[in-house]
């Protein structure tokens, strides 16, 4: 029935647009109403074209004009309850992001598919797309777990541009809220320390471990304040193989199903056994899905890397896709090498976790690298080394030389990538291909992103 009557009356919507303007031409924005109008006369007007086979409306101009207004009636009646039904019954994820070109958004097979366009490297407005539609769903890494051992211990930590804040319970749990204050958003701690109650920067609010607010000075006047309603927002807090990480909406994978697989695939090597030792951080000119798309493919390894070269058996580079993460490997071949335990079947596994974190696991060691957005054309690279004994004193020795390394091969890849960002700013380039062969885990890491602003993850939400 409702299908029917939304036909008819988009069928009556058509037959006057088809006096008045063409079809092609209705105008695209002037308010949400207006959008769902259109939207809804796209996704049925093609039906009731078929239905007719007629080039003209059966009705005459005025009752067409009225039957435009009952219709305009009936259509924003119907597009409140899409509305209503949207966002009362869905999670925002699911929206699609209307602000993309549509064609932009389009999935092909990798044989035929352009990379995306360079727009979103270099555009702002898309950098905030990107933080209302996609980080606040996706879980972020958040550094090691065996922190803030005392209850009251307090650290700030960003998830990708969230401000958020670990708190150890009374209870000896380890929560997270958002580090913003609901008196006027200010911050509740500007550095880790330790409290018995959290106390915000600005004017003083306190609030308990458990995030519930306590003391509201200079608030006696107040009328019809509900403390209990002004308590502070909680962000999604899990562990994983001795790691944390954040997710502040509820979104379409969960944390077991978006790392399913690793643990197993990795035996015996476990994560879990490996401390944390050190982190550093890179500030990188690039935005940064351009750093991501360069992690993610082997190809310039011989051109950007000629040291990792030969320290990788590139004829035997290879990538598998998993639904929420790639996996690139490759048997390390000089027996000697930095990485090696000097077994002679040492393996490096390269994961990438979508959509801005990786795993190199290397034998005796785990990098841990998290890519932050600062700026369209900034971004930040975290990274912290883990290692299987990270309190030895030759693990020192170890890290030193680790770095070393490390520096040279991230300064290698900072360089191409940023030289890469001035291409993308060019007027020369839009869209390129990709390589079947050697980048396939580019094409994997594009597709999600063309999937969660196309909406494709629908009613999976956990
Ligand atoms: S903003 Fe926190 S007390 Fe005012
Ligand atoms: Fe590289």
């Amino acid at each position: 029935m409702a299908v029917q009557c939304a036909a008819l009356h988009t069928y009556f919507d058509y037959s006057l647009l088809r006096r008045l303007a063409p079809f092609n031409s209705a105008p695209l924005r002037s308010g949400h109403a207006q959008d769902c109008v259109l939207r809804l006369r796209l996704r049925y007007a093609q039906p009731a074209l078929s239905m007719t086979d007629q080039n003209t409306s059966p009705f005459p101009i005025p009752y067409s004009i009225v039957l435009l207004f009952s219709c305009s009636v009936v259509q924003l009646f119907h597009c409140s309850i899409v509305t209503i039904f949207r966002y009362t019954l869905t999670t925002p994820f699911l929206k699609p992001v209307n602000s993309f070109n549509k064609t932009d958004l389009q999935i092909e097979p990798i044989e035929r598919a352009f990379t995306i366009p360079s727009a979103w490297y270099t555009d702002e407005k898309v950098l905030e797309i990107e933080k209302e539609h996609l980080f606040p769903f996706c879980w972020q890494y958040a550094g090691p777990a065996d922190v803030l051992p005392a209850a009251g211990d307090h650290k700030p930590v960003s998830a990708s541009g969230t401000p958020c804040l670990l708190v150890r319970d009374n209870d000896g749990a380890l929560k997270a809220f958002y580090n913003v204050c609901k008196h006027r958003g200010g911050p509740i701690a500007t550095c880790q320390g330790n409290s018995k109650m959290l106390k915000c920067q600005y004017h003083g609010w306190t609030y308990r471990l458990d995030g519930s607010l306590r003391g509201v000075p200079h608030f006696r006047h107040a009328e019809l304040f509900d403390k209990d309603a002004f308590g502070l927002t909680p962000v999604e807090l899990r562990h994983w193989e001795g790691m944390l990480f954040l997710r502040s909406e509820k979104g379409p994978a969960g944390l077991d199903e978006l790392l399913d697989g690793i643990t197993g695939r990795i035996s015996p090597v476990r994560l879990n056994d490996m401390g944390f030792k050190k982190r550093v951080f890179y500030d990188v000119k690039c935005n940064w899905k351009a750093y991501i798309d360069n992690y993610l493919e082997g190809y310039h390894i011989p051109h950007v890397h000629p040291e990792l070269c030969d320290l990788l058996s590139i004829q035997d580079y290879r990538t598998e896709l998993f639904p929420w993460y790639s996996l690139q490997y490759s048997p390390l071949r000089a027996k000697e090498s930095i990485y090696s335990s000097g077994g002679g079947e040492d393996q490096a596994w390269y994961y990438f976790i979508f959509p801005n974190m990786m795993l190199n696991i290397l034998p005796g060691r785990l990098q841990v690298n998290l890519v932050e957005p600062v700026t369209a054309s900034t971004c930040r690279v975290i990274f912290d080394y883990y290692y299987t004994n990270p309190d030895a004193p030759e693990t020192d020795n170890l890290l030193i030389s680790d770095m070393e390394y490390s520096e040279n091969v991230q300064q290698e890849d900072m360089d191409i990538c940023e030289q890469v960002q001035i291409g993308l700013q060019s007027r020369a380039y839009d869209k390129g291909r990709f390589s079947v062969e050697m980048e396939q885990g580019v094409y994997h890491f594009q597709k999600l992103l063309k999937q969660f602003f196309r909406g494709d993850f629908g009613n999976s939400g956990t």
